[in-house]
C-alpha cells in the first residue's frame, strides 16, 4: 500500500509534498520520489530506502508551484530507485497507488519496452499513448476505465500544462482545499498541516486542479461535498480507528481483493501437483496458516503436507524425497528461525517457495521462488490481514484452476465485519476467564490455534487451543463454572464429534461460544456466531471472527493493543 501526494498553488510545492509523504510514512515505504515543475520543465528525483534519502536532494530550496510525490510499498518489482515513482513516459508523469491487473496485456498491446518492473510505468505509457491521440488529458481520464483493470489512485502532471490532474478507482484519494492552494493525497494525514477541508474522490471520478478544483465523472462536471476532518494527526494515520490492529482488521476486504487480483490473470501460481511431498514451515501465526491449509492441500493433491514450527524444524532430522517442496511463510520475511529453516532446505538442494508480505525481504530474496501477498504495511504486532492474505494465497494455490470460487470473498468478509456488536458483547463475557479454551478438529483446530494466540498476545488472558477430542484426556479438569470455551465447527464430517465434546464441557459449567456454518442444537451454547458460508475459504471468515473477539477482549481490559508487552513485530533473533 503506497502513498501519493500532490500540490498546486504557491511556490512551496516541494516542501508541501515532502512533508505530506512524511505524514504518510505509516503506509510504509521502501523508496520515494517527487516530480516538480520548474520553469516549464518537469524534473524528477527518486531515492531508495527511507524518505530521508529523498530529502537529501532538496537541501537548497527550489521554488515550484506544482509537484507530485510517492512513497512506495513495493508490490511489483524490487524496492529500488528504478522502480520508485514518479514514472514518466512521453509527456506524462504519474504517481500511483494500487494494482494494475492487466498491465501485461497493456504492455504487449502498446509494444512498450519497460525501463522498470512496475505496473505503474505501463499505466503511464498507456495514458501517454492515449494522450498523444488528442492532447486532451481529461478525455483520456474519462475513458481510462474502458481499458484499465485494477485499482488506482493516480496523480498526473502533463508537459507544458501547469495544472494537476488526478483520478481514482478502488484506491483512496482525497483533494485538500485551502486558500488558492490545493492538495491531492492517499490519506488525510498528508494535508492536515495545511488544511482539514477536503473532497473524497469516488470511483471513476477525476479532477483538474489549476486555480480551482473541477471534478468530473463520465465527462460531466460534478459538485462535491466538502468534508472537515475533526480528529488529530495520530488518529488520522489510523483512519480514525483507535488502533492500527482494528484498522488492519477492517482493511481485509481490500487487501484480500488486492492479493486475489494480483494473481488472477497471472501464471505465477505454482502447480503443487508436481511434488510428492510438501513441508510448510513458519513461526507463530505463519505456522498457523500452514496448519489451516494442510488438510485441504492433502485432499486436493493427495500428498503428505508436513506443517512444522521453524524453530523446531531447523534442528530436527528432515526426510526429503526427490520431488519435495518446502514452503516458508513469513509476513516480515525476516524471522530468524524461518530464515534458518529456509537455508537448511536450500543447502540440501530442496526447492523452496516463500509466501511473504514485505517485498525484497531476506526470506523473499533467498527462496527459489516468492509469491507476495498484497496486505500492505502491517503495523500492529498482532498479525491479522497478513494472516488472512497468506491463507488466501495458499488456498489459491490449491484452487489455481478455479479462482472464481473466491469471487464473493470480499462481500463475505464484509458480512462478518458487520457483526462487530456480537463480538463486543461476547468479549465482555470471556475476559473474566482464568483460562479460555478453543476447541476444534482438523482444520477447525488450526483456526483455534490462531484464535488462541490472538487472544493471548493482546489481552494477556491465558488460553489454549485443543483438538476437541483430546480435551477429555486430562485438560478438561481445568474446566469449571463459566470457563469460556470457544468452539469452531465448519467441518461437516466431524461436526457431531465436536458437538459431543462441547456437551462434555457444557456439563462442567463452561460458558460456550460456537462459531459455525453448520446447523446445531440452539441449546448447546450460550452464544452461536453463525457464518452462512460453506465456501472453501470459510477459514478466513472464522479467523476474522476470532481476531475481533481478541481485539474487543483486549480493548475491554485496556491493553496496549498495537504494542503488547514483551512482543516485537518481527523476531529477527533465535
Ligand atoms: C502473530 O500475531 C505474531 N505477531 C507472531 O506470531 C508472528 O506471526 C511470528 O513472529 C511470525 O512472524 P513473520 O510472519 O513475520 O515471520
Amino acid at each position: 500500500m503506497c502513498g501519493i501526494v500532490g500540490y498546486k498553488g504557491k511556490d512551496k510545492a516541494i516542501e508541501v509534498v515532502l512533508n505530506g509523504l512524511k505524514n504518510l510514512e505509516y503506509r510504509g515505504y521502501d523508496s520515494a520520489g517527487i516530480a516538480y515543475v520548474q520553469g516549464n520543465k518537469i524534473k524528477i528525483k527518486k531515492a531508495q530506502g527511507k524518505l530521508f534519502n529523498l530529502e537529501e536532494n532538496f537541501k537548497n530550496k527550489i521554488e515550484s508551484n506544482l509537484a507530485i510525490g510517492h512513497t512506495r510499498w513495493a508490490t511489483h518489482g524490487e524496492p529500488n530507485q528504478i522502480n520508485a515513482h514518479p514514472h514518466r513516459v512521453g509527456n506524462i508523469t504519474i504517481v500511483h497507488n494500487g494494482i494494475i491487473e492487466n498491465y501485461n496485456e497493456l504492455k504487449n498491446k502498446l509494444n512498450y519496452q519497460s525501463k522498470s518492473d512496475t505496473d505503474t510505468e505501463i499505466l503511464a505509457a498507456y495514458i501517454n499513448d492515449e494522450y498523444q491521440k488528442n492532447k486532451n488529458i481529461l478525455e483520456v481520464l474519462k475513458n481510462i476505465n474502458k481499458d484499465i483493470i485494477g485499482s488506482y489512485a493516480v496523480g498526473i502532471i502533463v508537459d507544458n500544462d501547469d495544472s494537476l490532474y488526478c483520478i481514482r478507482k478502488d484506491s483512496p484519494l482525497i483533494i485538500g482545499l485551502a486558500e488558492s492552494e490545493y492538495f491531492i493525497a492517499s490519506d488525510v494525514p498528508a494535508i492536515l498541516d495545511y488544511t482539514n477541508e477536503y473532497y473524497i474522490l469516488e470511483n471513476d471520478e477525476y479532477a483538474k486542479i489549476a486555480d480551482r478544483v473541477d471534478v468530473y465523472k463520465n465527462g460531466k462536471e460534478i459538485k462535491k461535498k466538502k468534508n472537515i476532518f475533526e480528529f488529530d494527526m495520530e488518529a488520522a494515520k489510523k483512519n480514525g480507528y483507535e488502533h492500527y490492529m482494528l484498522k488492519e482488521i477492517m482493511e481485509q476486504p481490500t487487501v484480500l481483493y488486492n492479493t486475489l487480483a494480483a494473481y488472477k490473470n497471472s501464471d505465477d501460481l505454482v502447480d503443487l501437483s508436481k511434488y510428492s511431498e510438501i513441508d510448510i514451515v513458519g513461526c507463530g501465526s505463519a505456522y498457523h496458516v500452514g496448519m489451516a491449509v494442510k488438510y485441504i492441500m492433502e485432499e486436493k493433491f493427495n500428498l503428505p503436507v508436513n506443517v512444522e514450527i521453524a524453530s523446531e524444524y531447523r534442528y530436527k532430522k528432515v526426510f526429503y524425497t526427490s520431488k519435495h517442496l518446502v514452503i516458508v511463510i513469513s509476513q516480515s520475511g525476516e524471522t530468524a528461525d524461518t530464515l534458518a529453516a529456509l537455508m537448511k532446505a536450500k543447502n540440501l538442494g530442496i526447492e523452496t517457495l516463500a509466501i511473504v508480505n514485505v517485498v525484497g525481504s531476506t526470506i523473499a530474496r533467498e527462496a527459489d521462488k516468492v509469491l507476495y501477498i498484497k496486505a500492505g504495511v502491517e503495523k500492529a504486532v498482532a498479525t491479522t490481514k497478513a494472516y488472512t492474505c497468506q491463507l488466501l494465497l495458499l488456498l489459491m494455490l490449491c484452487y489455481r484452476n478455479d479462482l472464481k470460487i473466491f469471487d464473493k470473498l470480499n462481500d463475505d468478509v464484509n458480512d462478518v465485519l458487520s457483526k462487530i456488536d456480537m463480538f463486543k458483547k461476547i468479549s465482555k463475557k470471556i475476559i473474566n476467564g482464568k483460562d479460555v479454551f478453543f476447541l476444534g478438529r482438523l482444520d477447525d483446530y488450526s483456526y483455534c490455534l490462531e484464535g488462541s494466540l490472538k487472544l493471548k498476545e493482546i489481552s494477556y488472558i491465558h488460553s489454549e487451543a485443543y483438538a476437541a477430542g483430546e480435551l477429555k484426556h486430562g485438560t478438561i479438569s481445568l474446566v469449571e463454572e463459566n470457563t469460556p470455551v470457544i468452539s469452531i465447527i465448519t467441518n461437516k464430517i466431524i461436526a457431531d464429534k465436536t458437538i459431543s465434546n462441547i456437551k462434555e464441557v457444557k456439563a462442567r459449567g463452561a460458558y460456550n461460544v460456537i462459531i459455525t456454518n453448520q446447523k446445531i442444537p440452539n441449546d448447546l451454547a450460550d452464544e452461536i456466531i453463525y457464518i452462512d458460508n460453506k465456501k472453501e475459504y470459510v477459514g478466513i471468515l472464522v479467523i476474522i471472527c476470532l481476531q475481533l473477539l481478541a481485539y474487543y477482549s483486549a480493548l475491554e481490559l485496556g491493553r496496549d493493543i498495537d504494542m503488547p508487552r514483551n512482543l516485537a513485530k518481527s523476531v529477527t533473533v533465535e
